[in-house]
């Protein structure tokens, strides 16, 4: 991996919104690049501004200001290059595991045959071999997350978002997923940006962690944490260490 290959540049990104009660800026000159193949944390409090970034990152909202660049490239619109895991689990309730994974597959065209051999594959990875015909209700919290996951990964982007995607798991679960995830992303080898609003979830999956503050959403600090070697033992002293730096730096309401 080149740790130093940039994929993309974000550059002075700002987002105003205008409802009835008159502006609101939810971001305020958010600038940072994300490295090929890295697994990069965003980390903020709650409601400051983080779906909202990603989304401009993906192009599915309008920014009022700034620029994305994907490989040296200005984006507007949808990058087809990236693919997200949603906050909010958005399985199609009436469609089973196979069919939420292919969907996105069928959506670009794929035939029938190759999309099932794809879905397969990702179903495998996340560990749901034997769920292809469960349907969403018949899943746990975690198993969902992983069919949001193996979609995901389907498309075979360059670059994987993730929303807060362990926010609903209970502790044991979120950390069983935590370990899934690195699993999964040293095997795919993908780029990865995960949004979180938990200080111990960054510091075990980041290479690095951008630090934001509360609403409007600014970069706080940078921190690079390429030194602790992964899988991270979470009461190592270093942990431990950089935890409470990060922790010294964050906003009392995260
Ligand atoms: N379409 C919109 N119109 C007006 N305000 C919006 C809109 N979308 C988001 N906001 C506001 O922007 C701010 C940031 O929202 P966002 O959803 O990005 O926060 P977040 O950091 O993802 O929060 P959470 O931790 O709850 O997921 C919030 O105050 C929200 O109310
Ligand atoms: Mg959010």
């Amino acid at each position: 991996m080149d740790a130093l290959k940039k994929c993309l540049e974000v550059e002075h990104i700002s987002k105003t919104f205008y409802n009835n009660k008159g502006y609101f800026t939810a971001i305020d000159d958010v600038s940072f690049d994300v490295h090929e193949g890295e697994f990069l944390v965003l980390l903020g409090p709650g409601h400051c501004g983080k779906t909202v970034l990603l989304n401009i990152l993906a192009g599915l909202e309008e920014k009022s200001g700034g620029r994305v660049l994907y490989k040296g490239q200005e984006i507007n619109g949808v990058n087809e290059e990236m693919s997200m895991v949603f906050q909010l689990l958005s399985l199609m309730p009436f469609k089973t595991v196979m069919e939420n994974v292919e969907l996105p597959l069928k959506f670009r065209g794929m035939d029938k045959k190759q999309r099932r051999e794809v879905a397969q594959h990702y179903i495998d990875l996340v560990g749901l071999t034997g769920f292809e015909n469960a349907y969403p209700h018949q899943l746990s919290g975690g198993m969902k997350q992983r069919v949001g996951i193996a979609r995901a990964y389907s498309v075979h982007p360059e670059i994987l978002i993730m929303d807060e995607p362990f926010g609903q798991l209970d502790a044991q679960t979120r950390y069983l997923m935590q370990q899934e995830i690195l699993r999964i992303w040293q095997e795919e080898k993908r780029t990865v940006i995960f949004v979180t609003n938990n200080i111990e979830e960054a510091c075990y999956l980041g290479d690095r962690i951008i630090l934001l503050s509360s609403c409007p959403a600014t970069v706080k600090e940078i921190f690079d944490m390429s030194a602790l070697a992964k899988p991270r033992d979470i009461v190592s002293r270093e942990f431990l260490e950089i935890r409470s730096k990060i922790s010294d730096q964050t906003d009392l309401s995260m």
